[in-house]
């Protein structure tokens, strides 16, 4: 009899040991079948289309920026990433790290998928207080929260004691917030620390739409959670709002520079967005909704949390899916990152509205500028028919006396002087005149223009790739619109060492 115990109680070890270790294989041990990134190593960024100071992968599909963050010296920016093709797919946490926003760094693969679903997008933060419990030595623990994309999604995270190098899922990568039961319409977290209440916050969409047929079915909806420790979130508050669709950031932002009047804003893939205030539950606003980009190419932006300076800096995904400039010229890489710009609030006479404006790291790559003052457009084309440049920042500020075109090796972005708006292809961005100017900074890559009306008052991102021999740049105009500065910087790649 008791030799029957001792074997049972033996064997019943046996069985849980043997679970708990299956239960290790399929979830921290994580799939290294979608870990390619030694074959990364055979390309290089020197193909005909390859974006020289946009962000691109070596190798492969991305879309959504994903876990933007500094820390200790980089920012990283994190990527849904396709490790094994050109299209969307096997969804892996792409990683690539920068000192300054504009000289990127690929590593390899950070959270690759486990369990049978994939990594989809999310955020990431530093647990400066060491909220979780994971901290090891000086180094403060990166904790990336995502959804994790297996029906019925739910939201996840895994944590790095090594600066984003290597990551351990938490509790196995089980739910942090389990289903709310809208099935797949419910993911991209953003989380961040919210000082005055002194707790994590999570904002999560999880909705578009009721019941078919009900008033609520168009309704998009953001769900707001507490936590103090990362792992056990409280539901806080519900927003609902027609314009609400996948990857919510979330912001406080300065008013015109001044830190004793902050606002939030909150944004979606889409990039519409409302100003309002939050008190560390709920967001109230007067709900006029905005636009951030009006180009063809921008989706799912988000901004790197814990920013080393004052600014805070967005990075979007320039969208051009499937058959893509680059899917179709046989690029080894898919979609491109638009360039990093910082978000500020300014005060305008219709109210408070964003401005973007491209971070000034950008002008370590400038290698030859040119400067023109106070010109008649007749000597602004004689001096432009001087200038050659591939990759280009420009800027120029004039008085219209009508309407101006730009033509910028082959691309043509005019503006309309009736509209106050400048256009490029189907693209149209406001440009009234302020005391009687209209400022326009334009940068261009070899398969991006990204337009910059007034400041950065209104923004456009788009796909656009110049004629390949053609580096000039021409303007035509009325006669008497005065060309009050013209500045053209030509760049050089950002990979090269
Ligand atoms: C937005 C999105 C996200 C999702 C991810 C999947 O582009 O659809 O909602 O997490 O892409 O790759």
């Amino acid at each position: 009899m008791k030799k029957n115990i001792f074997y049972f109680v033996f064997l019943l070890l046996i069985i849980c040991n043997k679970n708990s270790f299956a239960q290790n294989t399929n979830t921290n041990i994580q799939n290294q079948e979608m870990q390619t990134f030694d074959s990364y190593k055979e390309v290089d960024y020197n193909q005909t289309l390859r974006p020289q100071f946009h962000f691109t992968s070596l190798k492969n599909w991305f879309n959504d920026p994903n876990g933007m963050v500094w820390y200790d010296g980089e920012y990283h920016l994190f990527f849904q990433h396709n490790p094994k093709d050109t299209k969307h797919g096997n969804m892996t946490w792409g990683h690539a790290v920068s000192a300054d926003m504009v000289h990127w760094e690929q590593l390899p693969h950070a959270i690759l998928p486990y369990g049978g679903g994939t990594i989809f997008s999310g955020t990431a933060v530093i647990d400066q207080n060491n909220s979780l419990g994971k901290q090891k030595g000086n180094n403060k623990t990166m904790v990336a929260v995502f959804t994790f994309a297996k029906e019925p999604f739910y939201q996840a995270a895994a944590y790095s004691t090594d600066k984003g190098r290597t990551f351990q899922l938490v509790n196995n990568g089980a739910a942090i917030v389990p289903n709310q039961g809208f099935d797949k319409g419910e993911r991209d977290p953003k989380v961040f620390w919210h000082q005055a209440s002194k707790k994590w916050v999570m904002v999560l969409w999880v909705k578009r739409g009721a019941k078919e047929g009900t008033p609520e079915e168009k309704l998009g909806k953001v769900r707001f959670f507490t936590s103090d420790n990362l792992t056990d979130w409280t539901m806080a508050s519900d927003l609902e709002r027609e314009w609400v669709f996948e990857c919510m950031d979330f912001v406080e932002l300065p008013v015109d520079g001044n830190k004793d009047n902050k606002k939030w804003l909150l944004y979606d893939a889409s990039f519409d967005y409302e100003i309002g205030n939050f008190d560390g539950k709920t967001f109230t606003t007067d709900k006029k909704v905005f636009k951030g980009d009006f180009g063809t190419n921008f989706y799912a932006a988000q901004s790197f949390n814990n920013s080393p300076d004052d600014r805070t800096v967005m990075i979007g995904w320039m969208n051009q899916g499937k058959n893509s400039v680059f899917q179709n010229a046989g690029m080894p890489f898919n979609q491109q990152m638009s360039f990093p710009t910082t978000m500020e609030l300014r005060t305008t006479p219709e109210g408070v509205r964003l401005y973007r404006w491209p971070v000034k790291e950008v002008e370590k790559l400038y290698s030859k500028s040119y400067k023109f003052k106070n010109l008649s457009v007749e000597k602004t084309e004689k001096k432009l028919s001087s200038v050659k440049a591939e990759l280009i920042d420009m800027s120029i500020e004039f008085e219209p006396k009508n309407s101006i075109k730009l033509t910028i090796r082959g691309l043509e972005v005019a503006y309309d002087q009736k509209n106050g708006q400048f256009a490029f292809g189907t693209s149209k961005v406001a440009a009234p005149t302020i005391d009687g100017k209209v400022k326009l900074r334009v940068l261009l890559d070899r398969a991006s223009i990204e337009l910059f009306a007034n400041e950065g008052a209104a923004v456009s991102t788009c796909y656009a790739v110049p004629e390949v021999g053609n580096y000039s740049i021409s303007l035509s105009a009325d006669g008497n619109t005065k060309i009050n500065s013209l500045v053209i910087n030509e760049l050089k790649s950002s990979w090269t060492k």
